[in-house]
């Protein structure tokens, strides 16, 4: 039996982390022509990671693509992580996921078993998420990665983006942050996949409860949480909805174990998220100076976050509640258009 190197080993940056960063990215695109067409209903819009074309009155499509390299050794468990960071776009934007496609780039060396199972971890997710798995494309690549290409539906006048967000509402998320700080630990080798068990089993659940919830109770707004961390992704919300936010800083959920690795575990994506949305944000207290790392941090198969009216907010946690999502945390409210600071975390 031949030795190989851990996944983990195998990339220069895990995750959503190897993204390339808000700031490139902005300059690469921003020269690109850009189609529309009436029934395309979500194009490039930067607040959404998805496109959504109509197809009659009562079908959209909704067509996401979504790969990363290895965040976790484990072969499985990192199909499985990439699979739900997949599909969640469709679920961010209250859709059902239909078809999926796999996205794998791997060196061969690894060994067949390593790379079907792999392949196993993210076709158990699709399973789960109820829809197929009805091919992909694959190269020989030195770094692995893997993700999906994922088609979905949704009612066209049900359709949730980043851009409906309206003066008033309030701000829910579905999920702890602080991921992308746990796994560059890992990356270091000063925890093990043990030690996150928690943090990495938050990871592989599918925003599905969540946007059965959101579109039960009604939603103006929702994205999920991923590269650009919390404040990158709600300042796409904002300033695709022309309005600002204010969040309190001890109302967001955090993983304990991140908040003590914070200091010495950022990933590279942190300090390009924060220097691009830096500008936009202000920490008004201690509280939020402290959490800085994880309101900046990237996370892989985050959780949504929602944009919810005030006479909703109630109907929304009890069908987060009866859905079993674990984290429903309400952690601030949308204000009116202003420039910046548009994000204010006190
Ligand atoms: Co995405
Ligand atoms: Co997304
Ligand atoms: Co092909």
């Amino acid at each position: 039996m031949e030795k190989f190197a851990k996944l983990t080993e195998l990339v220069s940056a895990g995750g959503c982390a190897a993204k390339i960063g808000p700031g490139d990215l902005q300059q690469i695109l921003s020269g690109l022509a850009i189609e529309t067409a009436p029934d395309l209903l979500v194009g490039l819009d930067p607040a959404d990671d998805a496109a959504v074309y109509r197809l009659n009155d009562d079908t959209a499509i909704i067509q996401t693509l979504d790969f990363f390299t290895p965040i976790v050794d484990d072969p499985f468990l990192f199909g499985q992580i990439a699979a739900a960071n997949a599909l969640s776009d469709v679920y961010a934007m209250g859709g059902r996921p239909l078809l999926a496609m796999n996205i794998f780039a791997f060196p061969c060396g690894l060994g067949a078993g390593t790379l079907r199972a792999v392949l196993e971890g993210g076709a158990s997710k699709v399973k789960e998420a109820g829809a197929l798995i009805v091919g992909g494309h694959s190269l020989e690549d030195k770094e692995p990665k893997y993700g999906l290409s994922v088609c979905g539906l949704v009612h066209p006048d049900r359709l949730i983006t980043g851009a409906g967000a309206k003066p008033g509402d309030y701000l829910i998320l579905t999920k702890p942050l602080g991921l992308g700080i746990l796994t560059t630990a890992l990356r270091g080798r000063v925890v093990d996949e043990a030690g996150i068990g928690g943090p990495l089993a938050e990871a592989i659940e599918l925003n599905r409860a969540a946007a059965e919830a959101m579109a039960a109770a009604g939603a103006n707004a929702a994205t999920d949480v991923t590269g650009f961390g919390l404040a990158g992704h709600l300042l796409q919300m904002l300033n695709a909805s022309g309005v600002s936010a204010r969040l309190e800083a001890a109302s967001l959920p955090v993983w304990p174990q991140a908040v003590e690795l914070a200091d010495k575990y950022q990933p590279g994506g942190t300090k390009r998220n924060a220097d691009h949305f830096g500008g936009q944000t202000l920490l008004t207290s201690a509280v939020a100076q402290a959490l800085k790392p994880l309101i900046f941090d990237p996370q892989t198969s985050g959780g949504l976050l929602i944009s919810v009216a005030e006479d909703r907010l109630e109907g929304l946690l009890a069908e987060l509640r009866s859905r079993s999502v674990s984290t429903a945390a309400v952690v601030g409210r949308i204000g009116p258009a202003a420039g910046d600071p548009r994000l204010i975390i006190e």
